[in-house]
This record gives structure tokens, C-alpha cells and sequence, in this order.
């Protein structure tokens, strides 16, 4: 086989909590994960030089060397010297459903499945627990976003711990999209502001991980319980993300009135996702949106919780 296509899935975060401050220089984190059925189209295709091309038909994504997907192929390179002269080079191909710079892990996904990828086109044999180590060194989201579906991420995000599913509960995900949000950008702005109640000690880590995981939103997601897990939603960045971006502060508390399970803002922002129980109830919120922010910048996408990060697809 010669060529690849895959699946990688958008993650929005149910639960974000920043705990402190880690000899790194990252921040200490407890999150809830959960993969959504927005997704990229990741294509890895075999060339006949020792050459890796990324193609990309985002104006806002680079077709060069500081694109995630090719620092993902460029470590395989590095880790397999030799691999590209025995079983050719590799264009890699990003088709983007997923808006850029929203929290929503769009290039770590897109990292994620070229190396699913180029395990298979290059014979690498890679465990699942070996390529997420390998995307550990590209981006802390990057292990999540190959075994996906709903997890506690914990550490700098790295650290996984599956969670048993919750139901395939739908989300309305809105995002402006001329508004973008650094990631360090968000971290640093948190850090100048709170960083003086972080936790330096990797024994109280210890302590919120436990209290987290017998906490609320563990248990509604066990629970199955869809209006436990809104009630429970939480992001610690909502607190410098949204009074820098007035119109996203704006954009939740529409949402939040629309009625929903629960409204919050994923990752770093700035996309804000309602969650519901049924593609109905879904669509309406959609179109009660539009309807209340009639404007062309404005995105609006329905997507349902899936088990999966990245699908390999015929
Ligand atoms: O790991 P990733 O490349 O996604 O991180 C992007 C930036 O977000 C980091 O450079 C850092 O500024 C911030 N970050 C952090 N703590 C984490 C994850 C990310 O401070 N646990």
C-alpha cells in the first residue's frame, strides 16, 4: 500500500484545570478529554524521493517545515534514519474541516494521525503507547489526539488515563473566525495573573489528581449523566482568554441563554461548544445562534463525541 488516508478527530475539553507550575517551565494540568466527530482529512502518500511535502488548503496553515505534521514525519526521519531511502519519501496531504487556532487540537490531530500514518507506510511497527511517546516530543495534546474518545490528561497533557465513555452526546461548536488565541500566549497570561496560588509541590499534584478523579465530572461521565457533565464543565483559561476577546465573552453568554446542558470554552480557546443530548436539539441551537448573531465571521459547526482520535479510512 502506497498510500494512507485518515481520520483526525477535532477534542474539545469538558474539564480544565491548571494546578501549577512544573520544573519544565509547563504548566501542571488535570483535563477531561473528549474526541468529537469534526475532523481533518490526513492523507500520507509514498514519493519516489527521500523528501517529506505537506500540501495544505488553509490559508492560515504553512505547507513548510513549522507545520506539526511535518516536524510529526521529520522525527520519524530522525528516529529511523534510512527509513525514506528504503521506502521513499512522503507527500502529506491536510484537507481542514477543523478551524485553525480555536483549542480544538486541529494540528496536534493532524500530527497524530502522520504518525499513525507513517507507521503503516513506512513498516515501522509502532505500539499505539510508542507512537504517543514519539508525540509527546511534538505537542502535549499529541498522544490524546491519536487514542481519543474520553480520557483525564493529566501532567503537561500527556498523561492519559481512558475513561469510560460517556454517551455520543452532540456539542454546537461556535468560533469567530478572525479571532485566534495564542496557546503560550493564553498560558503565560494565566501564569502572570495566578501564579502566585499555583501549587509547586508534585505531592498536592498528587492530591487534586485523586480529588479530580472521585470528583463530579468523572462521575457524571460514568454515570452517563448528560446533565451532571454540563452542570460540571469548567476551563480554567476561560479567566484571561475571554476578558481579552470581548466578542467571545459575548459569543458564551449567548450560547449559555440558548438553553443546552452546558457552555464552555475548549482548550485555549476561542471556540465555545453547547452540549446537548440529541442531533435535534443540536440543530436547533444552530440555527437559533445564526439566527441571534447573524454575522459572516461567525462558525458554527454540530459535531457528536466519538471513541476514536485517529481512523484509518478505506
Ligand atoms: O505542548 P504544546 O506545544 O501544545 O504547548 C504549547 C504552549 O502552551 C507551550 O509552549 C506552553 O506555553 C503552553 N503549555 C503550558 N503547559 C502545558 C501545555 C502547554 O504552559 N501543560
Amino acid at each position: 500500500m502506497r498510500l494512507y488516508s485518515l481520520l483526525a478527530a477535532a477534542k474539545i475539553n469538558l474539564y480544565l484545570e491548571i494546578v501549577g507550575s512544573r520544573p519544565d517551565g509547563f504548566h501542571e494540568l488535570i483535563m477531561v478529554m473528549q474526541s468529537v466527530s469534526l475532523a481533518d482529512r490526513v492523507t500520507v502518500r509514498s514519493i519516489g524521493v527521500d523528501q517529506i511535502r505537506v500540501q495544505c488548503d488553509h490559508p492560515l496553515v504553512p505547507a513548510d517545515p513549522s507545520n506539526l505534521a511535518y516536524r510529526a514525519a521529520a522525527l520519524l526521519v530522525e528516529k529511523f534514519p534510512g527509513v525514506m531511502a528504503k521506502l521513499g519519501g512522503v507527500e502529506i496531504t491536510l484537507e481542514k474541516q477543523i478551524p485553525v487556532g480555536a483549542g480544538l487540537a486541529g494540528g496536534s490531530g493532524n500530527a497524530a494521525a502522520v504518525l499513525v500514518g507513517l507507521d503503516l507506510l513506512w513498516q515501522l511497527g509502532l505500539t499505539q503507547r510508542e507512537l504517543q511517546e514519539l508525540g509527546a516530543e511534538l505537542g502535549s495534546d499529541v498522544p490524546f489526539c491519536i487514542s481519543g474518545g474520553t480520557a483525564i490528561a493529566t501532567g503537561r497533557g500527556e498523561q492519559l488515563d481512558p475513561l469510560q465513555g460517556s454517551d455520543a452526546l452532540y456539542v454546537v461548536l461556535a468560533k469567530y473566525e478572525s479571532e485566534l488565541v495564542s496557546t503560550p500566549w493564553a498560558y503565560q497570561t494565566y501564569r502572570a495573573e495566578f501564579g502566585a496560588t499555583y501549587r509547586a509541590d508534585v505531592r498536592e499534584f498528587e492530591v487534586r489528581r485523586s480529588q479530580v478523579r472521585a470528583g463530579a465530572m468523572v462521575s457524571a461521565l460514568a454515570h452517563h449523566n448528560s446533565a451532571a457533565i454540563g452542570q460540571h464543565l469548567a476551563n480554567d483559561l476561560e479567566k484571561v482568554v475571554l476578558p481579552a476577546h470581548p466578542k467571545t465573552a459575548e459569543l458564551k453568554a449567548v450560547m449559555t441563554n440558548l438553553g443546552g446542558l452546558g457552555t464552555l470554552m475548549s482548550g485555549s480557546g476561542p471556540t465555545v461548544f453547547t452540549l446537548v443530548d440529541t442531533a435535534a436539539e443540536a440543530e436547533a441551537i444552530a440555527q437559533q445562534l445564526k439566527a441571534k448573531i447573524p454575522d459572516p465571521d461567525l462558525g458554527v459547526w454540530i459535531a457528536q463525541f466519538v471513541p476514536t482520535g485517529v481512523q484509518l479510512t478505506p
